[in-house]
């Protein structure tokens, strides 16, 4: 589903990927540790395609993402992932409801059923029409898995999505997001330091040095 081979990426004449090789298998949620500046956000960005490496190819479903050019990158990333974030990246200013369609807009899906259908799942119907600020951090997270999935991306991408939760509410929202994942089959890959987390994966990997560890 996923493949780097010897991906390399450099900030300047930092090295902060020197050849990393990973495979991911469609349906298989793996976790990715390693310490703070290690490079996992980096290595989240370049799968999504938000950004290129310098060195070696990024394969997903086939296709070698690392050499699209920008246009069909954006293409990729706008159908063919779902973001999630510490802080939620919710827009402040567009309703629970709103910020949960923006995916369906941005393919140009006017239909909105699914934006109803999402929000049950995750719990919050009833809530659609409030602001972000109006809702608690769980509650937050939660619209962002929904945002994250409305578009039916093969690959879910999350960066550190309990960091800014207590452990409580983070186990909630690993088993939504673990429940919600496995019944749509999608893949995912999420960054975490938190053990707590990690367990839920069918494995771990580690960024060390540059390279995934063994
Ligand atoms: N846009 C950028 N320009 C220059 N350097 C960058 C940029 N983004 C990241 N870096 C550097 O690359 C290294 C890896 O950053 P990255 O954000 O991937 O780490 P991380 O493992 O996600 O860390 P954390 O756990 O703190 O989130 C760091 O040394 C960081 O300072
Ligand atoms: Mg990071």
């Amino acid at each position: 589903m996923i493949e780097l081979h010897d991906v390399e990426k450099y900030y300047g004449k930092n090295a902060v990927l020197k050849g990393v090789d990973l495979e991911v298998a469609k349906g298989e949620f793996v976790a990715v540790a390693g310490s703070s500046g290690s490079g996992k956000s980096t290595l989240l960005n370049l799968i999504g395609g938000m950004d290129r490496p310098e060195k070696g190819r990024i394969v997903v479903q086939g296709a070698e993402i690392s050499s699209y050019p920008d246009e069909k990158l954006t293409l990729y990333r706008k159908r063919g992932i779902g973001f999630v974030f510490q802080f939620f990246n919710l827009l402040p200013n567009i309703t629970v409801f709103e910020n949960v369609r923006i995916p369906l807009l941005l393919n140009g899906v006017g239909e909105t059923e699914r934006v109803s259908l999402f929000l049950a799942r995750i719990g919050l119907e009833g809530k659609e029409s409030r602001y972000p600020h109006e809702l608690s951090g769980g509650e937050q997270q939660r619209v962002a898995i929904a945002r994250a999935l409305v578009h039916d991306p093969a690959i879910i991408l999350a960066d550190e999505p309990t960091g800014s939760l207590d452990s409580r509410t983070g186990e909630a929202i690993m088993g939504l997001m673990k429940q919600l994942i496995r019944e749509e089959a999608k893949t995912i890959v999420l960054v975490t330091h938190e053990e707590y987390v990690s367990r839920h994966a069918d494995r771990t990997v580690r960024i060390k040095d540059g390279v995934i560890a063994a």
